[in-house]
């Protein structure tokens, strides 16, 4: 194990919670009377940890295991209505035991790595809830799935779990890349297409997708939304999330301008995510 740290003016911490969230091995520590903190994330590797310096300065070292159960507590499991757990568990011992206590749900192992998307960020979890939601309303149909900005993959994961017949995932970043395709095989769900490729410049196949998910960020959403209501399939389900709720108006307008509407928002603490889809198949669809 191997620990980054850097010291920080504490008015920067909402932004190096943004940077980190959905990593629940990043520790901060108030200093000096609360002007300063010092910031650490630990990391399974030192290739990790070197990464971490290289995009964000600061210092990396290696930790002897005692310090490593004083400061962190093990990141909890993740219910996901009655479908899944989401653990960081990978010890075949605890993990026989939480499939044993969870026997109805499906578990997605998801070690702590630098990538976003270990399930305890409101985002990833809200995402989840409504990706179920969607699958259980296509069981026994053949859908196909995109996930953009893919971070962990852990959506794509549990969308095959779901019983989606095909997914494509994607990042910019390589290292989620490696991570994903890791976690894809971990998980037994290595028929997803991991690559990595920037949303921006993205040419997705004519047919589109059944289902698309796309867990970016306000910024990135806005600028994709022309790709990304070409890659949802006519009658699709398109879930967004990474939009704070400061932003959530122009996102949804700049939406609404590609064709794409959201009848379903949800509002957890700062962040907003949304089911939808083209806005001519909702207009269209039978009253309920
Ligand atoms: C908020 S995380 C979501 C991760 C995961 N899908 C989840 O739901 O937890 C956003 C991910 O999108 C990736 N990303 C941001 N901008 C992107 C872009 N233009 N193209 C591809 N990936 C992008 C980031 O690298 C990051 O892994």
């Amino acid at each position: 194990m191997y620990v980054w740290s850097k010291l920080s003016n504490s008015q920067w911490i909402d932004a190096w919670e943004e940077r980190f969230s959905g990593n629940s091995n990043l520790v901060i520590e108030y200093l000096k009377g609360g002007k300063s903190v010092r910031l650490r994330l630990f990391c399974e590797s030192k290739k990790e940890a070197d990464a971490v310096v290289e995009r964000f300065g600061g210092s990396a070292r290696k930790l002897v295991s005692a310090d490593w159960n004083k400061v962190v507590e093990p990141p909890k499991p993740v219910k996901i209505r009655d479908a899944f757990v989401l653990t960081a568990e990978t010890r075949p011992k605890e993990l026989a035991a939480l499939k044993k206590a969870n026997a109805k749900r499906d578990l997605i192992v998801i070690p702590p790595e630098m990538a976003f998307g270990t399930g305890d960020h409101a985002t990833t979890s809200t995402c989840l809830r409504l990706l179920v939601d969607v699958g259980r309303t296509r069981k026994n149909t053949k859908w196909s799935v995109a996930d953009l900005g893919t971070g962990t993959g852990v959506l794509a994961i549990a969308a095959t779990k779901l019983g989606c017949a095909e997914a494509y995932a994607c990042d910019f970043d390589p290292f989620a890349v490696a991570v994903a395709a890791r976690n894809a095989e971990r998980n037994e769900t290595s028929e997803i297409v991991v690559k990595e490729q920037d949303v921006l410049k993205w040419k997705p196949r004519k047919k589109g997708y059944d289902v698309v998910l796309a867990n970016l960020f306000s910024t990135v959403l806005i600028e994709a939304w022309p790709v990304i209501a070409r890659s949802l399939a006519p009658g699709g389900d398109l879930i967004v999330s990474g939009i704070l709720a400061t932003q959530a108006w122009d996102v949804f307008t700049a939406a609404a301008e590609h064709g794409i509407g959201f009848p379903q928002v949800i509002k957890k603490g700062k962040w907003v995510t949304a089911r939808g889809g083209h806005l001519k198949d909702l207009i269209e669809a039978p009253d309920l």
